[in-house]
């Protein structure tokens, strides 16, 4: 039995895609039934070193969303538009959707999944969130018995690379993220990536599935790794940790009778040493998940590049092939049941905590005058709002000024950012908060 595939785009994924998809010897037995029967592309003329009739191609990529022969679309165009409008019209005509788009997912999962739904087709995204490596099915089906408490994750490759090469160079964040694109590691823009929006795009996906429910993309607080200077760097290391971009989604405390609510947030972080994430280093993805009663599980492995993302859409293709499969030997017909474990149903919408209401540890650097008295107006400010001090380490600086570096204990964002601003407003004692960073 044949399962035709109509490709949307043929760039780093697409082209991984179709060579699996050409190469079936060693693999499962289903990749045999799978034939590509057309593939979207946005120029004809360009060469390819894919071996398909010139009769595959084409640019009218709504002419294969809607072409009755086919059975499955994978979309690796990326973006928004007009992913989104060819996956939703795909899903109008009866068709099973594959992608890669972590953006039009985050964005646009209830208009999609509710399509899906009514259609009586599947959407799957594995290939959306740590490339390679298997986190999505894993949250819908192998952890699916567990109550989830948080999800921490390294899910962006490119701010894992410059960050590792700071630490292991002692370089800036701007010469490095201008080598990094020199060498193809960094796009050109490389604002989704740096600015924390990847990652954000991707903690929400992650969290819709582990709490069972549609997570607003706006709501996710994102931070990105521009500001971290390699003296933050420094500081951390002599005080036993590493700075990874972290992107974390966590159960809050609730009362009985209380709606729950999620944290929901994405920035750069000290993670302690000997935290199993502080050793996932240069474009390696790892996500550390922590449920009840499963215990701490972590998915480590390659989040990005042609042949692991392709490894993910092709699994989710022969996901849908195998059930179509079972479905066609059964003879059912009319309105299909999706399987409930592997397709998006859930309707609520899960509520996202503020991040003032965030408890977490702080790391503060502070440029102040070196002058009797300022370590203590330091403390008096973080004490006026309870915030608690774990250390706190002056070092003289050459301009005469002193450099005091603090780490907090456990505190609310919101009371923590009262004391900062009690310390800005003192010009005499302060002349810089030169970073913030939160400690896991
Ligand atoms: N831009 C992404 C990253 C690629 O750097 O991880 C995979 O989504």
């Amino acid at each position: 039995m044949t399962f035709k595939v109509g490709l949307l785009g043929l760039g780093t994924v697409g082209s991984g895609t179709a060579k699996i998809l050409l190469d079936p010897a060693g693999r499962h037995p289903l990749v045999k039934e799978l034939e590509i029967a057309k593939i979207g592309v946005r120029s004809l003329d360009k060469p390819r070193d894919i071996d398909l009739p010139a009769t595959c191609f084409t640019t009218d990529l709504e002419a294969i969303v809607t072409d009755p022969d086919i059975d499955i679309i994978v979309e690796v165009i990326g973006g928004l538009e007009p992913a989104r409008t060819l996956m939703l019209k795909a899903i109008e005509n009866g068709k099973h959707v594959v992608t890669a788009n972590k953006a039009a997912v985050a964005l646009y999962s209830d208009e999609l999944f509710t399509a899906a739904e009514k259609a009586g087709v599947y959407v799957l995204l594995e290939a959306a969130v740590g490339g390679g490596i298997p986190v999505i099915e894993p949250l819908k089906q192998s952890l699916c018995s567990n109550k989830i408490n948080r999800i921490t994750g390294i899910i962006n490759g490119t701010t894992n690379y410059i960050l590792t090469r700071m630490k292991n160079e002692g370089g800036d964040f701007g010469d490095i993220l201008a080598d990094a694109q020199a060498l193809g590691y960094a796009e050109a823009d490389p604002t989704a990536d740096v600015d924390g929006l990847d990652a954000a795009d991707k903690i929400a996906i992650l969290a819709a599935l582990a709490y069972g429910g549609r997570v607003d993309r706006a709501q996710v607080h994102s931070e990105g790794i521009r500001t971290v200077a390699a003296a933050d760097i420094a500081y951390a290391d002599s005080l036993g940790f590493v700075i990874k971009l972290l992107a974390v989604a966590q159960r809050c405390e609730s009362q009985p009778g209380e709606t729950e609510k999620l944290e929901m947030r994405v920035h750069p972080t000290l993670v302690p040493n000997d935290h199993p994430l502080a050793s996932v280093n240069d474009v390696n993805n790892a996500i550390f998940v922590e449920g009840n009663p499963v215990g701490k599980v972590m998915f480590f492995g390659p989040g990005a590049g042609s042949g692991p993302t392709a490894s993910a859409v092709v699994a989710d293709v022969l996901n849908i092939a195998a059930l179509l499969q079972v479905e066609k030997g059964s003879n059912q017909t009319g309105t299909r049941s999706l399987d409930p474990l592997l397709a998006c149903s859930h309707q609520h919408e899960c509520q996202v905590a503020p991040i003032s209401e965030t408890v977490t540890r702080f790391y503060v650097r502070l440029i102040a005058n070196d002058q009797p008295g300022v370590i203590g107006f330091v403390g008096t400010c973080f004490g006026n709002h309870g915030v608690s001090l774990e250390s706190i380490v002056q070092t003289h600086r050459k301009d005469g000024s002193a450099e005091i570096a603090v780490v907090t204990h456990d505190v609310q964002e919101g009371k923590f950012r009262q004391a900062m601003d009690e310390l800005i407003a003192s010009k005499e004692q302060i002349n810089d908060v030169a970073a913030v960073i939160r400690v896991l």
